[in-house]
């Protein structure tokens, strides 16, 4: 076996950097509650996995969301699994990121230099949330759409631009087709790019910068 990975070695030359990667020293004195972060991470892997599954078989149209949702959970082989998972795996990435953030803030690890990372690991959360919001419409059934007219209702009561932000965000004057359209563009596609784009830079600082000592 190990003769095969130092000919595949050869071919790919990928011992080296891989090492760079995980070999990394940590300071002495941390603990299990700096996990919290990588445990973020492994939901948020699972999340992306079990989604690009459901959007093989979800249809997001006025008149088929809701039965694609059905299907999958009782027709499609296995789909209740990955929904299960997706559904599960979210509320334990967003409870994780939360734990995450109260470690890094009770170790006051974002202080400088960490101050810039504070600030990405917020917007990640806040594109987290949103992600949360979006895909809780996409069931399409009526705690979906009373869920979301409340919440696009909420953005109308900020002052001035609030009815046009929520318009905005709605793509019409209540919840509609056109806003499951836009939440589904959302929550596969634009939030999704977002949160890894940001979590590339997150992870990056960590690199360069290394784990907070413990105070
Ligand atoms: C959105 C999902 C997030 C993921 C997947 C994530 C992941 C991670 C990981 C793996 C680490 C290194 C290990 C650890 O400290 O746990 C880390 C460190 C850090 N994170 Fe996050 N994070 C997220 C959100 C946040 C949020 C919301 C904040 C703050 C509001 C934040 C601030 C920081 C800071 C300042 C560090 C450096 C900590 C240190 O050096 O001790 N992160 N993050």
């Amino acid at each position: 076996m190990s003769k095969f990975f130092d000919w595949l070695d050869k071919q790919f030359k990928i011992r080296s950097p891989h090492k760079r990667f995980f070999q990394r020293t940590i300071p002495p004195n941390i603990n299990y509650t700096y996990c919290f972060g990588g445990i973020a991470f492994t939901y948020f892997l699972l999340l992306a996995m079990s989604g690009l599954l459901l959007t093989i078989y979800y249809i997001p149209t006025e008149k088929e969301a809701y039965n694609s949702v059905l299907l999958i959970t009782n027709e499609v082989p296995l789909g209740w699994v990955i929904r299960g998972i997706h559904k599960w795996s979210a509320s334990l990435y967003i409870t994780f990121i939360i734990f995450h953030a109260i470690r890094v803030f009770l170790s006051r690890a974002y202080k400088p230099p960490r101050e810039l990372n504070w600030m990405v690991g917020s917007l990640a959360f806040i594109a987290s949330m949103a992600s949360g919001f979006t895909g809780y419409l996409l069931p399409w059934d009526q705690k979906a759409y009373w869920a979301t007219e409340v919440g696009t209702s909420m953005i109308s009561t900020i002052p001035i631009a609030g009815k046009y932000i929520a318009y905005l965000v709605r793509g019409d004057s209540h919840v509609s087709a056109n806003t499951l359209l836009r939440f589904y563009a959302l929550h596969v596609l634009y939030l999704p790019l977002i949160t890894i784009f940001l979590l590339w830079g997150h992870f990056h600082m960590i690199k360069r910068l290394g784990i907070a000592s413990k105070y």
